[in-house]
């Protein structure tokens, strides 16, 4: 059968019927809002290359807390910028590290009411700005598991309610997995990123994060992006070592990698909508040359579309409004 018996339209013609036949919607509680809390600032500071998105001093995460709860998204994932960098993480895994302090703060406000991820890495920390160990310029792989495994349990005392590890460290989800149970947090998931690309979409991020490494670049431990089933062992190593949920990251120039996962494995799929990606938004929307909410819309439904069941978005704010209009 085809036109004109077959007419598509027909289906088209009024919002409500177009309302009631949407399969896919999208809703503030599978959005992930990530917070940069930095110890060395009293006021919030602005990051130049994401416009309207700012750090924030300690004191002021649970106010920011609030306003994620009140729009509905329940889960925050933390960054931390700390003090003191050195060559060895340190304060990655201090009892009264930046995430260590924030998490108290935002668990002795919201208890369980908040989700707080804490993200497992080491870039932040270190004076090099690499997501591990380094020796005579390499970044050292077995050697940095122990530390991850520190860092997992020390945000676990402080409180997170899952770990995000994302140094691209080979069996970093087991080694977190084993620490955790050793210190007796085996109800504390982990949210693995497993399929994260070396991308040029993170440099917003790395101005914000002061975690650009000093010397060489990431290659040698992210993903190349040439490479979609390198992705799927990734993914499958993850989930041996007892990942609870794996990441895609970015996720707009990776929906082919989103779909694999989802078409391969059945635990939740988790993607990361990165600094480059907002600011590109961002950028255009300031400049009047795209509707800013629609474009959002439709750029979160079609990432959920291609199958994240969690988005981990800068725009989870003030969404609550306008996310499902049409
Ligand atoms: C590093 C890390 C990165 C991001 C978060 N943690 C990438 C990187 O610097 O290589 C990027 C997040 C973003 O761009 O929004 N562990
Ligand atoms: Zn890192």
């Amino acid at each position: 059968m085809s036109f004109p018996t077959v007419r598509m339209r027909r289906l088209r013609r009024t919002a409500a019927l177009r309302d009631m036949l949407n399969q896919v919607n999208l809703q503030p509680s599978s959005l992930i809002y990530p917070i940069f809390v930095d110890e060395n600032i009293k006021k919030p500071v602005h990051i130049e290359a994401m416009p309207g998105y700012s750090k924030l001093p300690i004191a002021q995460v649970v106010d920011e807390g609030k306003q994620a709860l009140a729009q509905g998204v329940k889960s925050v994932l933390l960054f931390g910028i700390p003090a003191k960098k050195d060559e060895a993480g340190t304060s990655a895994f201090a009892e009264k590290g930046v995430v260590q302090k924030a998490t108290r703060e935002l668990k002795k406000a919201f208890g369980e009411e908040l989700v707080v991820v804490g993200d497992v890495c080491l870039c932040e920390y270190m004076s090099h700005g690499h997501c591990g160990l380094v020796k005579d310029g390499e970044v050292l792989n077995d050697q940095t598991l122990n530390v991850l495994g520190k860092v997992a349990v020390s945000q676990a005392e402080s409180g997170v309610d899952i770990v995000a590890p994302s140094a691209m460290m080979d069996g970093q989800v087991g080694a977190i997995r084993e620490a955790l149970d050793d210190a007796g947090f085996e109800q504390v998931p982990i949210m693995a990123y497993s399929a994260k690309y070396a991308s040029a979409l993170y440099g917003p991020f790395r101005e914000a994060a002061e975690s650009t490494p000093k010397f060489g670049n990431r290659r040698s431990y992210q993903m190349s992006y040439g490479s979609p089933e390198e992705a799927l062992r990734e993914m499958e190593l993850d989930l041996n070592e007892g990942a609870d949920m794996i990441m895609v990251k970015p996720a707009l120039a990776y929906l082919d990698i989103i779909s694999l996962a989802k078409a391969n494995f059945n635990v939740p799929i988790v993607a990361y909508n990165v600094s480059g990606e907002y600011s590109m938004v961002k950028a255009s929307a300031q400049n009047g040359w795209i509707d800013e909410k629609a474009v959002i819309r439709e750029i979160l439904t079609g990432i959920k579309r291609a199958g994240a069941d969690l988005i981990i978005t800068y725009f989870a704010k003030d969404i609550k409004s306008w996310l499902n209009q049409t």
